[in-house]
C-alpha cells in the first residue's frame, strides 16, 4: 500500500517531499521530474527553490515533464501551465528551460501532440519522480473519473466542477460564469503514463479534499475515482494535512507506522 504520512501543515508536507526530490538529484543529477500545476506543490517548489542547490548541488542537468495542459489557450497566457511552470519551477529553482517539456496544447498539430509527448518521456528514460495533487473529484493530472488505466497522454473534456475549481486562478479574465474563462478541454498524461513513473508523491490539503483522498488510499480501485491508481503503484508516498486526512479510516495505523519506521527508511 501507499505510504501515508499525515503533517500538521503544506508546508511541513512541501520539506518532505522537497527532502525525496533532493536527495534523488544527489544521486542522479539528471533526474527526470513529473511537474504537477496546481496551489499543491506549491509549498514543496518553494522549498526546492531554497534548499536544491545548496543540498544537492547543480540543477542544470534535471529535467522535468509536466502532467497537463490546458488547450488552446495563448501561448504567452499567464495560466496556460507551460506559463505556471516557468514562473513556479523553471525559473525560481534555476531549472534549464529545453530540459523541462509541457504538453503541446496548441490546435495545431493536437492529434499527434500525446503521442510525441509519451515518445518524449521514454526517451528520456521515464519519470523518476512524480509528484501529484488530486482534484476534489478524484482527478489526478486532467484524468477524469471514468478515465482507462491504460491511458496515455491525450485531450480530455474538463467536468464542470474541475473548470469551477479552477475558476479562481482565471479571475482576472472571468466575465460571466466564473468558470467560463477556464479552458473545456485539456491535454493530459494518462493513468497508464503516471503508472510507469518509478515513485509517485501525492500531496493534498484541506478539508475539501479529503473525500477525494479517502477514495484514492482506501477505495476500491476504480476508474471512477482516478486517484485510486495509486493502489496499483509498488512506490506511492502520500503527503497530506490533517483536514485531508479526516475520511482515512486507518489514520492511526499511518501515523503509528510513521512514527516507528525504521531508521533506514527514507521517503
Ligand atoms: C488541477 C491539475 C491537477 C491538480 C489538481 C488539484 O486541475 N490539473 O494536476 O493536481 O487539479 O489542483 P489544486 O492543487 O489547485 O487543488
Amino acid at each position: 500500500m501507499a505510504e501515508v504520512v499525515i503533517v500538521p501543515s503544506a508546508e511541513e508536507a512541501g520539506r518532505l517531499a522537497a527532502d525525496a526530490i533532493i536527495r534523488l538529484i544527489a544521486r542522479k543529477p539528471n533526474a527526470v521530474l513529473g511537474l504537477a500545476t496546481g496551489s499543491t506543490p506549491l509549498s514543496t517548489y518553494a522549498a526546492l527553490a531554497e534548499r536544491a542547490t545548496a543540498e544537492a548541488g547543480d540543477l542544470t542537468h534535471v529535467r522535468g515533464f509536466a502532467l497537463d495542459e490546458y488547450l488552446g489557450l495563448p501561448a504567452d497566457h499567464p495560466e496556460s501551465y507551460r506559463a505556471v511552470i516557468t514562473r513556479e519551477v523553471v525559473e525560481p529553482l534555476g531549472l534549464t528551460p529545453p530540459n523541462i517539456h509541457v504538453p503541446n496544447g496548441s490546435p495545431d498539430g493536437i492529434e499527434t501532440a500525446g503521442d510525441d509527448y509519451e515518445r518524449a518521456i521514454v526517451a528520456a528514460g521515464g519519470v523518476d519522480l512524480q509528484i501529484l495533487g488530486i482534484g476534489t473529484d478524484g482527478h489526478v493530472g486532467f484524468n477524469e473519473p471514468g478515465s482507462s488505466f491504460a491511458s496515455l497522454t491525450r485531450v480530455k473534456t474538463l467536468t464542470e466542477q474541475t473548470r469551477r475549481d479552477n475558476a479562481r486562478f482565471f479571475a482576472a479574465q472571468n466575465a460571466g460564469e466564473a468558470s467560463d474563462a477556464v479552458p473545456m478541454h485539456c491535454i493530459t498524461q494518462g493513468l497508464g503514463t503516471i503508472l510507469r513513473a518509478r515513485h509517485l508523491v501525492l500531496l493534498a490539503f484541506g478539508a475539501a479534499k479529503a473525500a477525494a483522498v479517502a477514495a484514492a488510499v482506501e477505495g476500491p480501485v476504480t476508474a471512477s475515482q482516478p486517484g485510486s491508481i495509486i493502489q496499483l503503484h509498488p512506490h506511492t508516498t502520500v503527503i497530506i494535512d490533517e483536514a485531508a486526512a479526516a475520511d482515512l479510516a486507518n489514520a492511526d495505523y499511518y501515523r503509528h507506522a510513521w512514527l516507528n519506521r525504521p531508521a533506514w527508511q527514507q521517503l
